[in-house]
């Protein structure tokens, strides 16, 4: 049998090159050997977007359509949503009498997030949510639901996951061994910087390129993109690590990278004619994409459909699943 591997996504924004080449590689190539459980994660980006639902109602179909885009294969992957299956809900309130609310507290990701969201609740952190607080429960309930035994995750990703392994082993010590512990598979070890130079590509740092940005939004993008500062005419020779259009041009633009090297270093390159050939290879590189994309988005019936086929075959697998859990917990009584 197939080992099984469950992720997850928030929908709060579109994909950018930082998702493809980190978690998105990792996809496609595991999506040829595993049961593959893809979870757009609604209920989880309402704890901190509750004020929001249609962003989060409108990101559900436009992140499926960019995993769709990218090649993921809907006869290979289950892309469900989260709140198409109850049972995650269900298990979130039995597993958060298995942890305390000092260790939620001390979760270094939830920590970092609610740095990040102090003007959502207020400098410190009297006002967050409930909600916001135990989600890593909630997490821990969508990987365990499924049993799942791989998690392909991103580095910021690991202290849920070990508070997953934890919610899992102190399940097991009271109520029996019915539950995995799942392990991550790290996926963003290439992490891809931002246009600004900045180590990390975000949405919330504005310095991303997205699979759906037009061919006139990735030109003015990257004609603004951090060069070597002390090129000043197109005939100094410069110095191409410091350079983000090179550093794009190596992931886009592989086959000449020797070529851009040496003609930045001695001075036969100007900085907007490079821009310009990495303009002309980041379109190509994304027309695929878009193309692929622009048929899911012109048949959005067929993402829909996707998602209800995604989300039956995870709620048949939750239920069975439930079944055991709640046998264990003595609260099977439908079973009586
Ligand atoms: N927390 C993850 C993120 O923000 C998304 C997610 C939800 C997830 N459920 C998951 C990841 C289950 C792995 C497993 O990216
Ligand atoms: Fe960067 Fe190209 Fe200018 Fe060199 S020539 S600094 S690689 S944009």
């Amino acid at each position: 049998m197939k080992k099984t591997i469950l992720t997850g996504l928030r929908p709060t924004g579109n994909l950018h090159l930082g998702h493809l080449f980190g978690a998105g590689k990792n996809y496609l190539a595991m999506q040829e050997d595993y049961e593959f459980f893809l979870e757009i994660a609604d209920v989880q980006a309402l704890t901190d977007n509750f004020h929001h639902p249609e962003k989060v109602r409108k990101n559900v179909l436009e992140i499926t359509m960019d995993l769709l885009a990218i090649g993921l294969d809907p006869k290979k992957v289950h892309f469900f949503i989260q709140s198409r299956i109850p049972e995650i809900a269900e298990l979130t309130v039995f597993y958060s009498n298995l942890v305390t609310v000092a260790r939620l507290q001390r979760n270094p990701t939830v920590k970092t997030e609610i740095l990040q969201k102090s003007e959502l609740f207020g400098n410190h952190g009297e006002s967050i949510t409930y909600g916001f607080l135990g989600y890593p429960v909630s997490q821990a309930a969508d990987i365990t639901i499924f049993d799942g035994e791989l998690v392909p995750v991103g580095d910021d990703q690991l202290p849920l996951l070990e508070q997953c392994r934890e919610i899992v082993r102190k399940f097991n010590s009271i109520y029996g061994d019915i539950l995995k512990e799942p392990e991550q598979v790290l996926s963003n070890t290439t992490r891809v910087k931002g246009l600004d130079g900045n180590e990390k590509m975000g949405k919330s740092l504005g310095n991303a390129i997205f699979l759906v940005d037009s061919e006139d939004v990735v030109k003015e993008k990257i004609m603004n993109a951090v060069t070597d500062p002390n090129k000043i005419r197109k005939d100094d020779p410069a110095n191409p690590d410091i350079c983000m259009v090179y550093y794009y041009h190596n992931l886009v633009n592989k086959g000449n990278i020797d070529t851009v090297c040496k003609e930045c270093r001695n001075g036969t390159r100007g900085c907007v004619s490079c821009k310009k050939e990495l303009i002309h290879a980041m379109n190509e590189f994304l027309k695929p994409i878009q193309e692929r994309r622009k048929y899911y988005e012109e048949n959005s019936s067929l993402v829909k459909q996707i998602l209800e086929d995604g989300s039956l075959v995870a709620k048949k697998r939750a239920e069975v699943q439930m079944k055991r859990i709640k046998q264990a917990m003595q609260i099977d009584y439908d079973e009586k």
